[in-house]
């Protein structure tokens, strides 16, 4: 017995003893974003592959294997502090839904990091060699010119759950009479008449804004990767027909935090792979705060983007008043001290998040509903409070809130009194904790790690040179075919003819007997 288990480990180490140079590009410089690139980066780093990295906030870890190259001046295209400002959201002077804001900052972002001097530096060096890139998809395809600089697999990374634009790239538009869009839609499948008509108008929406950058886009990347490419003596393929080429999309999904919308062979979800699996250890004062709730303790943090010190006066002062009300403890991430704060309520200014929700006397999770969040959230079984602000949040507190492990509160001068009703129902009605544990089995119910998905697609792709296999016959037919048009247009033709044949016939037939009638 133990020679075949001696056997079968050394099998599964050696299957995956291959090592690659891999390119991680995570430009975006926000914290949520950079939380998934390190995790993403580690995991590759673990199974033993060199990794270059290209990112605003460089991480801090020393691995004689990472390679890390800063475009810290990123942060010039998106000061996360000032655009995610609580007020300014809740006066709706940001609005992280406005299209052209959103596709501006991102495009920006994208060009500023593939012209940045140091990425020029790697690409025009011709020593330089990957066996694949692989990069965050966010409204922007321009890295993909890394796969045609270094002539390998391309493969994408998407943090949201997955949605039109990025299944488009590698499959097609999926239906949105029962797809909710991943950023606009207030509503989860199945949807009524109206509803289903606003998701359609919302595809043409992006659409449109697709087709807005598209100049930008094609401009910047050949000004970026034209001569790069042609030094290593091939030619630039055209963006519009590279963007298609991705083997992959890694999403940052699950099921248990999705719709059950059917996916693509080549989208592959490792939604929590950035949790690790031993909990860190937790600060010696907070362990002893959350050892000793009895009652239990409720943790709530608007995310590492948002600050909940920026919060109007009067909304804070009415949380602090019905937290105070409460037997529990509560644990407030909070940037500032609160002066005669009551004493259930703990101010952290940095919370190690997955450690106190991993302890087993947190009752209830007061989140923003970023999709870490509700994701460590059912990791860790402990259902959910939704504020949500922007992006994503409010499709996933609504996701959370059908599914029956959420309440959602939207951030207004009423939030305290319906905070307050939304914590007593969670509390006092055990269903929804049932109910994290049920879903939570789904979340961890799974073959493999999402971690070990990582490495064992990574390593599938490059062994297959890009995964041809996986690719979707959808990317090859277009649009009027799907949609059968053609039959349509054919059926349309056809029956004309018939009639105005059939009509013609008529009409020589009443002619030739009114004829023969006067010939008579
Ligand atoms: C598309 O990807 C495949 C596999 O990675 C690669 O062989 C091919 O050259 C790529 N095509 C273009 C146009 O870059």
């Amino acid at each position: 017995m133990r020679v075949i288990l001696i056997s079968i480990f050394i099998l599964c180490i050696s299957s995956y003893s291959d090592t690659y140079k891999l390119l991680v590009v995570f430009p975006i410089p926000g914290k949520s974003h950079s939380i998934l690139g390190n995790a993403f980066v580690r995991h590759l780093l673990n199974a033993g592959h060199e990794v270059t990295y290209i990112t605003p906030i460089p991480m801090k870890d020393v691995n004689s294997k990472l390679r890390q190259i800063n475009v810290e001046s990123n942060r010039n295209y998106f000061a996360a502090e000032e655009v995610l400002d609580i007020q300014k959201l809740m006066r709706k002077e940001v609005d992280m839904k406005d299209m052209p804001t959103v596709f501006t900052m991102m495009f920006n972002i994208a060009n500023a990091t593939i012209h940045h001097e140091n990425v020029q530096k790697v690409i025009h060096n011709p020593a330089e060699k990957f066996d694949a890139v692989i990069a965050e998809w966010m409204y922007s395809e321009l890295y993909s010119g890394f796969s045609a600089v270094f002539n390998c697999p391309l493969i994408f990374f998407l943090s949201v759950s997955p949605h039109n634009m990025a299944l488009s790239l590698i499959d097609q538009i999926p239906n949105p009479a029962y797809t909710a869009d991943h950023v606009k839609s207030n509503s989860i499948p199945p949807f009524t008449f109206w509803t289903r008509v606003q998701e359609l108008l919302t595809l043409f929406d992006w659409k449109i804004y697709r087709w807005w950058v598209n100049d930008r886009n094609i401009k910047s990347y050949d000004e970026a990767f034209k001569s790069a490419v042609t030094k290593r003596g091939r030619t630039l393929p055209p963006l519009d027909e590279i963007k298609y080429n991705a083997s992959l999309i890694f999403g940052n999904s699950h099921i248990s935090t999705a719709d059950g919308v059917p996916l693509p062979r080549n989208l592959v979800e490792i939604g929590g792979y950035h949790i690790s699996s031993n909990v860190e250890a937790l600060p010696k004062d907070l362990k002893k705060i959350l050892d000793e709730a009895k009652h239990g303790f409720i943790f709530f943090s608007m995310g590492s983007m948002l600050q909940s010190s920026k919060m109007p006066e009067e909304i804070k002062t009415g949380l602090i008043k019905i937290f105070s009300q409460l037997k529990q403890t509560v644990i407030w991430k909070f940037e500032v001290s609160l002066p005669d704060k009551p004493k259930n309520i703990f101010i952290i200014d940095w919370a190690p998040q997955q450690s106190i929700l991993a302890h087993p006397n947190c009752v209830l999770f007061i989140t923003h509903g970023g999709l870490l969040s509700t994701t460590e959230a059912l990791h860790y079984k402990v259902p959910i409070i939704g504020i949500p602000m922007f992006a994503d949040q409010f499709i996933n507190i609504n996701r959370a809130v059908a599914k029956g492990i959420a309440k959602r509160v939207d951030l207004n001068y009423n939030t305290p009194t319906n905070l307050k009703l939304a914590i007593e129902e969670i509390l006092e009605n055990s269903s929804y904790r049932d109910r994290v544990n049920e879903l939570s089995f789904v979340y961890h119910d799974r073959v493999i790690s999402p971690g070990a998905e990582i490495t064992r697609w990574v390593d599938h792709v490059i062994k297959t040179k890009g995964a041809p296999h996986l690719r979707s016959p959808a990317l090859l037919v277009p649009w009027y075919q799907k949609l059968y048009l053609d039959l349509v247009f054919l059926i349309i033709i056809v029956v004309s003819v018939f009639y105005i044949s059939i009509k013609r016939l008529i009409m020589k037939n009443r002619r030739d007997v009114t004829l023969s009638k006067k010939r008579s």
